[in-house]
């Protein structure tokens, strides 16, 4: 879908943006601005989400009620450990191995048509940023329109110029048929499962037929879903006690919505640059420091080398990759190698991507 550039192309309710349910255009919205306020500021002038927006759909009155009061984790410090997730994301490219990979499935034609991709859990539009400066070749074409139900990461995602909304995964404030892809990643294990169904139909409501939704998150007995609860869990004030997912959990969401998926192993690791190698493993730490909130916890295994230990231990994906069939030559350990420029630092994660495909 091409995102349209004139207001004289859309039908004559978008061009005058989105209705607002009877009552509900003073709500408290995102942070310092009703509803009101992002309709008229944001919306108005921004042709893709006058396009795909609808806050008059049946049932929004009462989200817009609940996303009122709502606080998440992924606000700021105080409410868990926004600030220093943000903090961690300035570096857009860290996970762009996985991030690529995932944007190929969602956009198989980007590079002959212009794809609309919505990123459910886009926080404060990591994905979008790293697109920007990837800025790759086999990708061309792509925009991504990032959702999230955290009002501080909406804000942030408005304030680096992307196109945004505040919205629960299991109920879009998009039309039906309105984008082109849907990408639920990074996140899918904070959805409720009482809430997966309704956020795995609603994604395929809001897609346009032939197009996709990818839907990725890590396997429960994953090395990454381990660090999760053996570290994060027990050392953060918000803790993590998130059911991550199972091969047969996401193809039952999709049977359940009546489409069928593929599910796939994908190699999603972290990487970061230094000058010197001891830089790189040091950045490489401070980067899941700050992104978990546990920087006090990896601090207080005797500096960089404690961290790192740390990190080779939980992330020994020997068993794993005995388990599943992944790719055997891919990193199993954390490790450090020369690059052109520097070294590298990488972090190896296998996460599970189901991909369905809706219907023509
Ligand atoms: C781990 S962060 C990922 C953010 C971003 N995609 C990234 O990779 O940096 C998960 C995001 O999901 C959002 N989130 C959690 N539950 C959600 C839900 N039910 N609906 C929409 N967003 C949700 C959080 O606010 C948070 O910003």
């Amino acid at each position: 879908m091409t995102p349209p550039g004139d207001a004289a192309v859309l039908p004559e309710s978008a061009a005058a943006g989105p209705a607002l349910p009877d009552g509900d255009a003073g709500r408290s919205y995102l942070p310092g601005m009703t509803l009101d306020d992002y309709v008229r500021d944001v919306v108005a002038p921004d042709a893709l989400l006058r396009s795909v927006l609808d806050f008059g759909r049946p049932g929004s009155r009462d989200v817009l009620s609940a996303l009122a009061s709502k606080v998440n984790e992924f606000d700021d410090d105080d409410t868990g450990r926004g600030d220093s997730y943000r903090r961690a994301q300035r570096d857009a490219t860290v996970r762009w191995t996985g991030m690529r990979r995932m944007l190929r499935l969602c956009a198989p034609t980007a590079a002959t048509r212009e794809s609309v991709v919505l990123d459910v859990l886009g926080g404060d539009g990591t994905v979008a940023r790293a697109v920007a400066v990837q800025d790759d070749a086999s990708l061309p074409g792509l925009t991504l329109l990032t959702g999230d139900v955290s009002a501080r990461m909406i804000a942030q995602a408005l304030g680096h110029g992307l196109p945004a909304v505040r919205q629960p995964a299991d109920f879009l404030f998009l039309r039906d048929a309105s984008v082109d892809a849907v990408l639920l990643a990074y996140g899918s294990h904070h959805i409720s499962p009482r809430d997966r169904p309704a956020a795995v139909r609603e994604a395929l409501r809001v897609v346009r037929p032939g197009g996709r939704v990818v839907l990725h998150d890590f396997h429960r007995a994953s090395p990454m879903a381990r660090f999760f609860s053996a570290v994060v869990h027990p050392h953060t004030e918000a803790g993590h006690d998130y059911a991550h997912f199972s091969r047969s959990e996401m193809t039952g969401l999709f049977a359940g919505a009546g489409v069928p998926a593929q599910v796939e192993d994908l190699y999603d690791p972290l990487v970061v640059a230094g000058a010197t190698e001891g830089e790189a493993r040091r950045r490489l730490c401070d980067y899941v420091g700050a992104m978990y909130g546990v920087g006090h916890v990896l601090g207080t295994q005797e500096g960089t080398d404690g961290a790192w230990r740390l990190l080779q231990d939980v992330f020994d994906h020997g068993e794993y990759v005995a388990q599943h069939a992944v790719d055997p030559t891919l990193p199993r350990t954390p490790a450090v190698r020369p690059a052109r420029h520097g070294w590298l630092a990488e972090l190896p994660r296998w996460a599970l991507v189901a991909v369905a495909r809706k219907a023509v």
